[in-house]
């Protein structure tokens, strides 16, 4: 297949992901690069991430946080939550995201309401206060309205997939678990006038290329503002990786992310696509490529280190063995990406000028107009 061949219809997407050339994934991934350029431009914007809490309600048959796994349980405390918001107002990234296992208890609620006006009144300088992201799973209406009166205004709740069937698969079969249940919720967030972002994973058992040309399709149709989408990695204790089931190696993962990346900004020109996290366990400078295959959000952890580690929804030891802020030794480009990301951009990977956002909230083109 050659990129003139490349339409962007349920078939062409799907011809796309199916193929392996690499000479094609090539001319894809500068093509899609060449197009986030001319049409957001050349800056990368910072959500410095916190990952608040790994106790979770739901059961989801692939998560490594899932309720009836046994690990270690923690959840950060509002001076925790709010240190790691003043790292990201000192580093000027402009904006944090809050992501957690799902939690809908009063208690949890208020706390997260609190949180949200103690990170506004955060001291930024010359900056306007810290941009907010949640990500907190599916929650009531009336809880995903308190919190974007206090001061969040965008929500990252993933479809996982937008295949019905599919989805049934990898979640538990009850109404906690439903497909439209989760399809309310994004919703509602849109309703309620949030940049309301999805994704799904990449590369999961039973996952045909029809499904991931599908889901593409399903980010259109909502006309998400921002996506948020990455490979699927085993965790060796869900009932997903125990079932057997087989999944694409970790080398077909990794290049099935970075093009389906390329063909969401080709599809979608102006949103916002982060480089997720899951890219760079499977390549030790993963959400560079991303960012390099025509994404534009990059999300330095800036969860503390201790419970960073626990924070285990796949097997993330690589990046965090190889992160200062974990007390790892490994790789420099790394270290650098994780506590000053993208010192490393522009070095000889590709000699591309990446230009960070820094200090601004760099929110979605799509959405802001
Ligand atoms: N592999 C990749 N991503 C995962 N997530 C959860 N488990 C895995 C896994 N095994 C993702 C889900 C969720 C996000 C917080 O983490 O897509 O929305």
């Amino acid at each position: 297949m050659t990129l003139s061949e490349l339409t962007l219809d349920r078939e062409g997407l799907a011809a796309a992901i199916a193929c392996e050339d690499a000479a094609f994934e090539a001319a894809l991934r500068e093509e899609a690069y060449r197009v986030k350029v001319a049409t957001v431009g050349p800056e990368v914007y910072l959500r410095g991430l916190i990952e608040i809490s790994n106790i979770c309600v739901k059961d989801c048959l692939y998560c490594g946080i899932r309720r009836d796994i046994r690990c270690p349980r923690y959840e950060l405390s509002e001076d925790e939550v709010l240190a790691s918001a003043r790292i990201a107002a000192r580093r000027r990234f402009g904006s944090v995201v809050i992501q957690g296992g799902e939690r809908t208890d009063a208690a949890f609620v208020r706390k997260i309401t609190r949180l949200l006006g103690a990170i506004k009144a955060i001291d930024t300088g010359e900056d306007p206060p810290l941009g907010i992201t949640l990500s907190l799973g599916e929650q009531p209406r009336e809880v995903y309205e308190e919190w974007f009166d206090a001061g969040a205004h965008r929500y990252l709740l993933r479809i996982e997939s937008s295949n019905p069937d599919l989805y049934r698969k990898i979640h538990p079969d009850d109404p906690l678990h439903a497909f439209d249940r989760r399809l309310q919720a994004l919703y509602d967030l849109k309703a309620i006038g949030y940049q309301a972002g999805t994704g799904a994973m990449i590369g999961m058992p039973f996952q045909t290329a029809e499904d991931m040309a599908g889901d593409l399709l399903f980010y259109k149709e909502f006309d998400a503002p921002m996506i948020g989408m990455g490979p699927y990695n085993p965790h060796p204790e869900t009932p997903l990786t125990l079932s057997g089931a087989p999944y694409p190696s970790a080398e077909k993962r990794f290049s099935l992310g970075l093009k389906m990346i390329a063909l969401l900004r080709l599809l979608m020109p102006d949103i916002n696509i982060a480089a997720a996290t899951a890219l760079e366990v499977l390549d030790p400078r993963g959400r560079e490529k991303g960012i390099l295959a025509g994404a534009n959000v990059f999300m330095p952890n800036i969860t503390p280190e201790e419970q960073m580690v626990k924070y285990n929804l796949y097997d993330r030891k690589t990046i965090l063995r190889d992160c200062p802020v974990s007390g790892g030794k490994g790789d420099t480009h790394i270290c650098k990406n994780c506590v000053f990301p993208f010192c490393s951009m522009g070095d000889g990977l590709t000699g591309k000028k990446v230009v960070i956002g820094y200090g601004r909230w760099g929110d979605s083109k799509h959405f802001t107009g």
